[in-house]
């Protein structure tokens, strides 16, 4: 089988002359309908035969904020049946879609009338999305595409707002664009080099900049982290700098004021930037190795405060917060540790991405260990943090705040107290651990919260490839975090 999974190349190095910042006057102009997006992958769903297999990913989004999913598809044959699916479980849920065409599949220079008229196939759906009165379609990449050719092919109004790049697409022939480039970079799509290191920020100034006043997409992810070995054909093996990535880039979000957003991604598995639940309906494309048990939901609670603030137009999250929480992450091993005897990626593998890299993930030396904490509260309050035998504590002040101390190998606690009160306390359910989790290095992140949310396990289907490629025999395609956490050590606050 094949799965249309996106191998997120960009086809030349951007370059990022530094434009006039115009960033200041964002603000204002493009304040009026925020609207919030996801990517979706429709590639990783195929295995999905109703509507009731969207409707729990439609109405988690919706309680969220998030106004629409970007369906990112390619030209598998499953493609239509998937689309069809997902417009209808989006209309019966009061959610909005939108088609978002990965040129990796797509041909950005002969592809014109095949994407104008997919626009057309969805354009008078109940579900579909319309911007300013035209249907609204994105893309990641395609440069290169023959826009007026493509709008005639559609034959409807088409908002247009693609992943083109400033200097390599003509932006007075689009209505808008995604930047897709959520993470600090190089400018070549890795991990950033003293010598070539671009910022989000760069980007965002790049494209208001090419945009000319026209509405922007700014892009927002929690984290990339991707270890396919010789067991797939899409070989890869990278990460971005992560770390506090997801609490920094929505402050700044913020006070950009764009007026789209995108969350890259919803269930891109591979990548690791899913916010979306584990047990949301998907095949396997080989990330099971790193993503079982290690269920990413607290960045959408994190979100939702973040995301109201944004709709409202206002500045900071502070106002938005209604009730206590606090949210962690952290890798589950420590980047030195030495996984080479066993590892997936210690052999050759094809490489005409540029993507692969052997044993640790390129640019691994950018993740910090560190645990991060992000605290939503109502009032002042006090956050213990306990990470294996490190014991930290920091005043926290009312509204969102992060915080970050060293990782250690052991059980990973958190408290809130107020004064005498203990107002939330436990352990997580993922210890960092001394040995090699399936053997591999795993850069993905553990995330949790307190008050805990409910058990989010992979389903069969996102297990079926666990052990393709494994070179130890312990690790079994099947979720392994406990029931309960393990005891809290005794220097953490308790309720009981
Ligand atoms: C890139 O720049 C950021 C901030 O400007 C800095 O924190 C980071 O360490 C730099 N990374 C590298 C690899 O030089
Ligand atoms: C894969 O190609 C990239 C880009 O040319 C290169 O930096 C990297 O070292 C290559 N990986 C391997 C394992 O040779």
């Amino acid at each position: 089988m094949r799965f249309s999974v996106t191998l997120w190349l960009l086809a030349a190095t951007i370059s990022w002359a530094a434009p006039p910042s115009n960033i200041d006057n964002l603000q204002g102009t493009q304040s009026a309908d925020r609207l919030v997006f996801c990517h979706f992958m429709i590639g990783i769903v195929g295995d999905r035969t109703s509507t009731a297999d969207y409707d729990d990913d439609m109405l988690r989004a919706k309680s969220l904020g998030i106004d629409a999913f970007a369906l990112n598809i390619g030209v598998d044959s499953y493609t239509d049946a998937q689309l069809n699916l997902a417009y209808q479980s989006a209309a019966n849920n009061d959610m909005k879609v939108f088609i978002s065409f990965d040129f990796n599949w797509y041909s950005p220079t002969s592809g014109a009338s095949a994407v104008g008229s997919k626009i057309a196939q969805y354009a008078n759906h109940p579900a579909q999305l319309m911007v300013d009165g035209k249907v609204f379609a994105s893309s990641f990449a395609g440069d290169a595409l023959d826009v007026a050719s493509m709008k005639s092919a559609a034959g409807v109004p088409v908002f247009w707002a693609p992943n083109f790049h400033p200097g390599e697409s003509d932006f007075s022939k689009i209505d808008g664009a995604l930047n897709w480039m959520a993470w600090p970079n190089n400018g070549n799509n890795k991990a950033p080099t003293p010598g070539a290191n671009v910022t989000v920020q760069a980007g965002d100034e790049a494209y208001i900049s090419a945009l000319a006043g026209k509405p922007y997409i700014a892009p927002v992810s929690p984290w990339f982290s991707t270890h396919f070995g010789p067991e797939v054909s899409y070989s890869k093996n990278w990460i971005f700098p992560s770390d506090l990535l997801w609490f920094n880039r929505w402050n700044e979000v913020l006070t950009l004021g764009s007026r789209f957003l995108e969350i890259i991604t919803w269930n891109d598995y591979g990548e690791s930037h899913y916010i979306g639940p584990l047990k949301s309906l998907h095949y396997d494309d080989g990330n099971s190795k790193w993503v079982n048990d290690m269920p990413h939901n607290g960045w959408l609670d994190m979100a939702k405060p973040f995301i109201a603030a944004y709709h409202a137009g206002a500045e900071s999250v502070d106002s938005y917060i209604t009730t206590d929480q606090l949210i962690y992450w952290y890798r589950p091993t420590l980047r030195g540790l030495d996984c080479d005897a066993t590892d997936t990626t210690m052999v050759p593998a094809s490489n005409s991405s540029g993507n692969y890299f052997e044993g640790r993930p390129d640019g691994w030396e950018d993740m910090q260990d560190s645990v991060f904490v992000v605290s939503l509260l109502t009032a002042p309050g006090t956050v213990t943090i306990i990470s294996g035998e490190n014991h930290q504590t920091f005043d926290a002040p009312a509204g969102a705040s992060s915080f970050q101390v060293d990782m250690q190998v052991g059980i990973q606690s958190f408290a809130l107290t107020r004064g005498p009160n203990v107002v939330l306390s436990g352990s997580s359910l993922k210890e960092v651990s001394s040995i090699c989790i399936c053997g591999i290095y795993n850069f993905n992140a553990f995330v949790g919260t307190l008050p805990p949310g409910p058990s989010d396990p992979l389903q069969h289907d996102g297990l079926a490839s666990l052990t393709a490629g494994l070179h130890v025999s312990t690790c079994f395609p099947s979720p392994s975090l406990p029931a309960t956490p393990p005891p809290p050590p005794t220097a953490l606050p308790t309720t009981s």
